[in-house]
């Protein structure tokens, strides 16, 4: 009988306990509050994946999550793996991955999403006197951009998505660059290594450093001056995923999906997942129920395609109506201290790496 088979039998007669990893990312990796963190506060493991697995085990007498830390290496290799934990059952799931198209879906198979296609991507871009180096029209023939090498929407999302204000696909004539991390691009992008940078579209707001329990691992200066220093020229683009965020990222062929989906979906319904969803400021990604507000679903900016935005890019979100600042001879100079001088040819290897 094969593991994920005897598994099955097990939950089915006597309930089962499954362990789901989720990094804290205190090794600097990357931080991603309200995901997956440690609450400053309580010292313990915290995020929308932990409090539902948490719900869940509560909910379903014959089911028990047991979230444990793990590094995200684990769960997915920097060479576009499957993690060697997931790998050899050590974990039957890692918490909090985005159901992405290519790669992922290929080598690992995936539990409905907790969370709706709601981490869409987006082009950031530096400000020149409130004009975006490029602007939102682009095709991007002939310029250089950065996507972050470790995480989702990985390298090849570019031709998977349209943009926002042309409803074209992009001219495949960019060069492309990488930076492991959201700050390794954010860096690049203010050295001049490159015009824009592929990323998520809330990323930039998820890294503005008001929050007081969490534990930021990101340099925060370079993420200060959103909507003066850099803002986005794309927003809302989906269609690089299959789901959105998900609570199970497992082997292919683990049993996990099949013992958890029914639970979860129930969870979905209860009061306790609307209150989780208000807990980490999830309520317009959430998929809604009965529990939610109706006619509350007001979609943020990032979120939108960008042509549905309207005024300036003080906000940090350029509608498709602002062009481009007028091209200097000097490059934008780099406004952070410290910056740190990335190889390219160290970083080659990374180009199909793709955490979260
Ligand atoms: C738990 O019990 C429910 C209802 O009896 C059943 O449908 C489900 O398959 C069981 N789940 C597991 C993990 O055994
Ligand atoms: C899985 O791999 C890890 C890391 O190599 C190792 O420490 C652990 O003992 C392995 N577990 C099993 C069940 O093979
Ligand atoms: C995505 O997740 C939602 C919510 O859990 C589920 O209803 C839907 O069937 C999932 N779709 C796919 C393609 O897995
Ligand atoms: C790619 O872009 C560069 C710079 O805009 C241009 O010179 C070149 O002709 C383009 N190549 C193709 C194949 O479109
Ligand atoms: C941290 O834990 C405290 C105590 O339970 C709680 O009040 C607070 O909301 C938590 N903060 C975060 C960011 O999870």
């Amino acid at each position: 009988m094969s593991s994920a088979s005897f598994l099955g039998l097990l939950g089915a007669v006597h309930g089962v306990t499954l362990r789901f990893g989720m990094d804290i990312d205190s090794r600097r990796w990357l931080d991603w509050p309200p995901y997956a963190y440690k609450n400053t506060t309580t010292g313990e493991l915290a995020g929308i994946g932990k409090d539902i697995a948490d719900g869940m085990s509560a909910l379903c007498d014959n089911l028990t999550i047991e979230s444990v830390e793990t590094g995200w290496l684990n769960c997915w290799t920097s060479d576009g793996k499957l993690g060697p934990l997931l790998e050899n059952g050590t974990l039957d799931a890692c918490m909090t991955y985005s159901h992405g198209r290519g790669l992922r879906d290929t080598l690992a198979d995936w539990s409905l999403a907790i969370l709706d296609d709601n981490k869409p991507a987006g082009l950031m871009t530096l400000l020149l006197n409130g004009k975006p180096v490029v602007s939102g029209m682009d095709d991007l023939a002939g310029k250089t951009i950065i996507d972050v090498g470790g995480w989702a929407p990985t390298a090849d999302g570019l031709g998977y998505v349209t943009n926002k204000c042309t409803n074209q696909p992009y001219s495949s004539n960019y060069t492309l660059a990488v930076g492991p991390e959201n700050d390794d691009a954010m860096r690049m992008l203010r050295n001049g290594e490159g015009d824009a940078v592929f990323l998520y579209a809330d990323q930039a707001q998820l890294y503005q450093c008001a929050g007081a329990d969490v534990a930021a691992e990101w340099d925060c200066s370079l993420w200060s001056g959103f909507g003066t220093e850099y803002a986005y020229v794309q927003t809302g683009q989906k269609g690089w995923a299959v789901n959105g965020t998900t609570l199970a990222m497992t082997k292919p062929g683990s049993a996990v999906p099949g013992l958890i989906n029914s639970c979860l979906a129930s969870f979905m319904e209860t009061k306790e997942y609307y209150d989780i969803c208000v807990k980490h400021g999830f309520e317009s990604s959430c998929y809604t129920n009965s529990f939610f507000p109706s006619g509350s679903a007001s979609m943020a900016s990032y979120e939108k395609p960008t042509n549905e935005l309207t005024g300036d890019c003080s906000g940090g979100y350029c509608p498709c109506s602002v062009e481009a600042a007028p091209t200097t001879t000097t490059a934008p100079s780099a406004t952070s201290s410290g910056a740190v001088e990335v190889s390219l040819g160290s970083l080659a290897g990374l180009i199909s790496m793709s955490l979260l």
